[in-house]
């Protein structure tokens, strides 16, 4: 995938927002953002980032400008550890500089850290010169936000947590490419004030929920349920995976000390009529650890869904499932 010579240390890529369906929350290991469970997501043809990556001098001071912002060196990160990485492999002491853009206004609460760590990773790694496979591309990405491993394959994809201490096995793959199932996506924008509780910190606080181990035993087979719907194009038991999976999450979040509710007003009208519609259309819809809804549904019911979207009078985003991120 990276096989390039490249002597003036720089290359750009371009990476996905993806969406779970069967979600990652729970860590066996903070620093490798390790999972507890597999993890099913699709890619965004329509949320993407473009980053460009250069090498230069022996100098530790990395630089990540993300549409003209220049990030400040204390909320760099989770990108660090991705460029610590590709250090480390090279066994270099450079300093690489990284400029972003993505194709959605940042502040606009759409997921923009998985993209962005896996057109980091691919852009820095492919800069310095390093050839990976798509899985340790997928296993860099993690290093940065665990939801990019899931940014580096293409279509629908699976993130197998592993087992390993090292995190070697815990990477995404490709199950079903873009063109397998003929989706409408929408993107709706509900709220575009960033989440009070960070995802890390929203795991933290379920562990010790008097549920969690109720959640624990859902969410080690969510993945499968989800994988077999996605493979068999069976849009009903899609529905039940994606809705279940959501329901849960969130729930789990509202029983937390102290509590964390992701969902605004807005998303919960819209999610309320999804469960109506879904009975009569083939609709469904998830929401990740945040007010935004995505809707995912089938030719037949698109004009249908589309108006009840814009009824609501909010932004959004329509789209499809994406590719995997490469190299621009
Ligand atoms: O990758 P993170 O640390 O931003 O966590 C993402 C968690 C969810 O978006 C809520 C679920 C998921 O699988 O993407």
């Amino acid at each position: 995938m990276t096989d390039i010579q490249n002597d003036n240390y720089i290359a750009t890529a371009k990476a996905h927002a993806n969406i779970a369906v069967a979600k990652y929350w729970g860590k066996r290991d903070s620093l490798l953002n390790l999972p507890l469970f597999d993890s099913v997501a699709f890619s965004v043809d329509g949320l993407y980032t473009e980053t460009t990556a250069v090498w230069d001098e022996d100098d530790f001071r990395d630089e990540l400008i993300i549409n003209d912002w220049q990030v400040p060196s204390h909320v760099m990160g989770r990108v660090q550890r991705i460029l610590d990485d590709i250090r480390a492999r090279m066994g270099w002491s450079k300093r690489c500089v990284l400029r972003s853009k993505n194709n959605f206004a940042r502040s606009a609460g759409l997921a923009s850290s998985a993209s962005g760590c896996a057109a980091a990773a691919l852009a820095a790694s492919s800069a310095a010169g390093l050839e990976l496979s798509e899985s340790q591309l997928s296993s860099l990405a993690r290093l940065g936000s665990g939801s990019a491993a899931r940014s580096i394959p293409a279509g629908w994809t699976r993130w197998h947590a592993g087992s390993a201490p090292d995190g070697s096995d815990s990477y995404a793959v490709t199950i079903a490419p873009p063109n397998h199932w003929n989706l409408h996506v929408f993107v709706v924008q509900i709220s575009d004030v960033r989440k009070s509780v960070s995802s890390t910190e929203g795991m933290e606080r379920c562990k010790r929920s008097a549920f969690w181990d109720a959640y624990r035993l859902e969410a080690s087979q969510a993945a499968d349920f989800a994988q077999s719907a996605i493979l068999q194009r069976d849009f009903d038991a899609l529905t039940k995976a994606m809705h279940h999976n959501m329901m849960s999450l969130h729930a789990l979040c509202l029983t937390c000390d102290p509590p964390v509710c992701y969902a605004a007003p807005k998303s919960l009208e819209l999610v309320q009529h999804i469960l109506r519609a879904c009975k009569a259309v083939q609709v469904c819809c998830t929401m990740d650890a945040g007010a935004n809804v995505v809707v995912l549904c089938e030719g037949a019911s698109y004009p249908f869904v589309k108006n009840d979207i814009i009824a609501l009078g909010v932004p959004f985003i329509q789209t499809r499932i994406g590719g995997g991120a490469r190299l621009i």
